[in-house]
């Protein structure tokens, strides 16, 4: 092929282009978001009840209703290590698929945790810092988020501890090595139940009572708020720039997984006022919050430490099965996103976990990126997209977000090749 034949399919921005402010929902939503409810009174929590979990700004943004949020210069220079991040078109997929649909992706896999989870570490350990904390306690699902908080804590002197759900724990050992590399220590929780697989809601109860336990420890959450939820939508506004860039004028429709609702936030937000975008969540069949749960206040951890939410939820006590996407086995979601999805505005699918690496190995095959089992469920949502399109004989732009890698889920990717992974309920 000559020079001039070439096509681009990687559209980059300079590292000036960074967003400076993060687009805030709130103003665009059919009307306010229930408050959160205090899990003892059941009254409306006020910014007092949370000050012993938060530091206050992120408080501030979590009720915030400005329409945007400037980035502090701090934070965006830890961003400036990896973002803008590029926008991708997927050629060789299109050509596998046959399809008469264009797709593109936002690669956040680039970021030095192999995740989007970053976007919101950073400022939530920047906002710590400055206000004088000392440590950060948390959970994490796959050890995505917790390798990006402790990536983050290394960068503003903070101390990190990570309770990881023990199901994960054991699958996947070099997680915790890369968080202790960057000064975070993890253990495997529920911490007084040993035999007990775990899930998210006990590794939240696990890490908000070790963070109420001491004066210099706040508690960080890496999804559902709205205010991570605000943290990670660089990624939508970045892929405005590039979309215009690659000749789009708007997606058809935009595509990504979600576990508690942070990078499908993050990508499809800033779309949400243009109300010819489809949004569209990916879920797994087995922990299906948004596409069976039901909508209703309840609380965010199995202890009942957390407030409680109005969102989709399969209830607290909710025990996943132990499907190697540990990011998505949340039993609930985002207020934000479950609003959206309550009023039709976002569509939501759940895939099965054999056909979700199924999606993951053909795009592994044509595109050369080995996808995190999370994103394998926005990307077998591409595909099911991609054929409907072609069908129709629609030019279909379809966005989704490629949130992680999963060269550090290659045992999950050794038993799909051996023909040994679980269909799971
Ligand atoms: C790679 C990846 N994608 C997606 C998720 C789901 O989280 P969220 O819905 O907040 O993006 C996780 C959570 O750990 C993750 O690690």
């Amino acid at each position: 092929m000559s020079t001039a034949e070439v096509t681009d399919t990687r559209f980059s921005l300079s590292q000036a282009d960074i967003p400076s402010a993060w687009f805030n929902v709130a103003p665009h939503l059919s009307s306010p978001l229930d408050p959160p409810l205090h899990p003892a009174t059941r009254e409306p929590v006020g910014p007092a009840d949370l000050a012993p979990l938060f530091a206050e700004e992120l408080i501030g943004q979590e009720m915030s209703a400005d329409p945007w949020i400037d980035i502090p210069g701090e934070v965006l220079d830890v961003l400036r290590l990896w973002r803008p991040t590029p926008l991708v078109r997927a050629r060789r997929l299109e050509a596998a698929l046959g399809t008469t649909a264009r797709i593109y992706f936002k690669d956040e896999s680039v970021s030095p945790a192999g995740s989007h989870k970053p976007n919101s570490a950073v400022p939530q350990a920047f906002y710590n810092a400055r206000e004088g904390i000392k440590r950060l306690a948390t959970e994490t699902g796959a050890g995505q988020w917790g390798t990006a908080l402790s990536f983050a804590c290394a960068q503003y002197d903070l101390e990190c501890a990570v309770y990881m759900v023990r199901r994960s724990f054991e699958q996947k050992p070099y997680r915790k090595v890369i968080m202790e590399t960057w000064g975070g220590t993890v253990v495997p929780s529920p911490i007084d139940d040993p035999d007990n697989a775990g899930s998210l809601g006990a590794a939240i109860s696990d890490a908000v009572r070790d963070a109420v336990g001491r004066d210099d420890t706040h508690y960080a959450l890496g999804s559902v708020l709205n205010h991570v939820l605000l943290h990670q939508t660089v990624i939508g506004l970045e892929a405005q720039q590039q979309l215009a860039m690659a000749g789009e004028t708007r997606p058809d429709v935009v595509i990504a997984p979600c576990g508690g609702g942070s990078n499908l936030g993050g990508i499809a937000l800033p779309f949400l006022p243009d109300p010819a975008v489809r949004l569209l969540a990916a879920e797994p069949a087995s922990c299906p919050t948004l596409t069976q749960g039901t909508y209703e206040y309840d609380f965010g951890d199995t202890a009942g430490l957390t407030p409680m939410m109005n969102m989709y939820t399969l209830g607290a006590d909710f025990m996943p099965p132990g499907i190697h996407a540990g990011g998505l086995r949340y039993h609930g979601d985002s207020p934000i996103v479950s609003k959206l999805v309550h009023e039709g505005r976002m569509e939501a699918v759940a895939h099965r976990q054999r056909a979700v690496f199924e999606a993951n190995v053909l795009f592994a095959r044509v595109e050369g990126k080995l996808p995190a089992p999370e994103a394998g469920h926005g990307i077998a949502s591409v595909i099911a997209e991609a054929k409907d399109a072609t069908a129709k004989g629609e030019d279909r732009v379809i966005l989704f977000n490629y949130c992680g890698h999963g060269l550090l889920d290659l045992a999950a990717y050794q038993e799909y090749l051996a023909g040994d992974l679980a269909e799971e309920p």
